[in-house]
């Protein structure tokens, strides 16, 4: 399907974002903890933020159009003062500078069970990478644990680079691996995704 369709994508503000996301996290059913449009409010108010969804007809009712994969950013710095993100930027600390940089952290993200493998999380990257370097960010970096192999698959695919690994020596499957990719100007060129993108509010 990638490279023959044309993506169509959302780039939402935050409150109207946050709801949106949170709705989608119903459908996924896999993940333990959904993040509530609250907790998105809280993480990403008052810092640089993405968020960006990508919907599609319904296979069966191709006038309905849901959403199908979504993506959320946003900026970490250092000092951090969330215990979560400080947490964070000291686990990154030896493995990516911040110092006169932008870092990017992608913080959740996925694509539903139905239509993935069809290019929709590639076309949501391609559209934060666009995003990020127009607004100077250097790098963009993500954890993911072991066991989530279509998550590694992909980012590999994606040419995330592993920066840091931490094991979790009661079972290896929930060690934490960090990856980071550069950002550099040329990259846009070498997208393969055709897309519209859609800010909403209008
Ligand atoms: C990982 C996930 C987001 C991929 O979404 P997707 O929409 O299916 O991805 P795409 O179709 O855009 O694929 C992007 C690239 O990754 C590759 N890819 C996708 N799934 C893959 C897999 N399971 N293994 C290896 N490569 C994979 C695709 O071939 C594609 O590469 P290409 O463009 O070079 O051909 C989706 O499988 C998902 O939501 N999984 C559950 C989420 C999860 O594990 N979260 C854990 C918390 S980090």
């Amino acid at each position: 399907m990638s490279g023959s369709v044309e993506y169509r994508i959302t780039h939402y503000d935050l409150v109207q974002g946050a709801l949106e996301i949170q709705y989608i996290e119903e459908f996924f059913g896999e993940f333990p903890r959904k993040k509530t449009a609250a907790e998105i409010v809280r993480r990403l108010e008052g810092r640089a933020h993405l968020i960006l969804l990508a919907t599609a007809p319904l296979p069966d009712d191709p006038g309905s159009i849901v959403p199908v994969s979504f993506k959320v950013a946003h900026e970490i710095k250092v000092p951090e003062t969330e215990p979560k993100l400080v947490d964070l930027v000291h686990r990154l600390g030896d493995y990516v500078t911040f110092q006169g940089r932008r870092v990017l952290y992608t913080w959740i993200g996925g694509t539903r069970r139905d239509w993935r493998g069809k290019g929709f999380f590639r076309a949501l990257t391609e559209q934060q990478e666009l995003w990020a370097i127009e607004q100077g960010f250097d790098e963009i970096v993500v954890k993911t644990k072991n066991k989530f192999y279509d998550m590694r698959g992909t980012l590999d695919h994606l040419r995330f680079e592993v920066v840091q690994y931490e094991r979790y020596a009661a079972d290896n499957a929930e060690s934490k691996v960090y990856l980071s990719k550069k950002l550099m100007a040329e990259m846009i060129s070498r997208h393969r995704s055709a897309k519209t993108v859609v800010q909403m509010p209008v």
